[in-house]
């Protein structure tokens, strides 16, 4: 396994691969990491995996300082894997200068995630192109827990026809539906087994729907109250058509309930959709 800080040193090893399946990261890689990264290796011959906590997707207030860095253990996980190459670049290499060029998004950017995270995709966005710009995959893997970044991925692919194929990745679960994030790690004992209760609702609405109860606000705005009753501060809990990401409507068929809520200073997010 190589491991590449700069850039001209990767591209003139990746010149000469046949094909090349891309999985970005953050680092403190956990089983849905891998998961990606195993899917990556059925694409492709040759797997990427960059690790970079990009901090233009943080916001002044968030957890850009205290995000885990785990670079050894990351490092000795991606060997076991036979990734064949790592992309682990300082910040001065991504920003040798400030970066001032950024993507304008469309709106779909600012509902969800980005109502409650103003600036967040643009950041994932400009620093996911840099990425593309860098490695030139022929495929990149990005989890569906993350749904709206993958949306905004492949439409950002779409407009603005990027040679690479995005990939979408299934959650992988603890046993009790947690979905994995590195983020839960900031969760103590109790909160750890409050956080299941996320997915439980999202499962919940998922069968109330499938069993015909198509009143979405109604089930968007009990399903607010369950979780503020327990004790969460939730973001949004949301009803939306998969294809576009606005709000779902009675007809619609294509669905994927989305949410995002707080444990006292931990956020977790999680998606559902509803297959038909
Ligand atoms: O999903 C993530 O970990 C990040 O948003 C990504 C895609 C690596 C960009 O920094």
């Amino acid at each position: 396994m190589k491991i590449f800080n700069d850039i001209t040193a990767l591209r003139k090893n990746l010149s000469n691969e046949r094909t090349i399946a891309f999985v970005p990261t953050m680092g403190n890689l956990h089983v849905g990491h891998l998961a990606l990264i195993k899917q990556a290796k059925r694409l492709a011959d040759c797997v990427v995996v960059s690790i970079f906590v990009n901090r233009l997707q943080f916001l002044p207030h968030e957890d850009f300082n205290r995000y885990p860095r785990t670079f050894d253990e990351d490092c000795r996980l991606l060997s076991e894997l036979n990734v064949n190459t790592v992309f682990a670049p300082d910040e001065k290499i991504l920003f040798p200068t400030k970066q001032e060029f950024l993507l304008a998004l469309p709106s779909v950017a600012d509902i969800l995630e980005g109502e409650f995270r103003p600036g967040f995709f643009r950041g994932v966005a400009t620093i996911v192109l840099k990425l593309f710009n860098i490695i030139q995959p022929h495929y990149a893997v990005f989890g569906k827990k993350d749904y709206q970044q993958l949306h905004i991925v492949r439409e950002m692919v779409r407009q603005l026809n990027l040679p690479v194929e995005p990939i979408a990745g299934e959650t992988v679960r603890a046993p009790d539906g947690l979905a994995l994030s590195s983020r839960n790690q900031y969760l103590n004992q109790v909160q750890r087994i409050e956080a299941c209760h996320l997915y439980q609702t999202l499962v919940e609405i998922k069968e109330k729907i499938i069993s015909g109860d198509k009143d979405f606000l109604t089930l968007q705005a009990n399903a607010t109250k369950m979780l503020t009753e327990r004790g969460w501060k939730v973001d949004y809990i949301q009803i939306q058509k998969r294809s576009s990401l606005m709000p779902a409507h009675i007809d619609d068929q294509d669905l994927v309930i989305l949410g995002a809520a707080w444990l006292d200073k931990t956020r977790l997010i999680d998606a559902l959709e509803i297959q038909n």
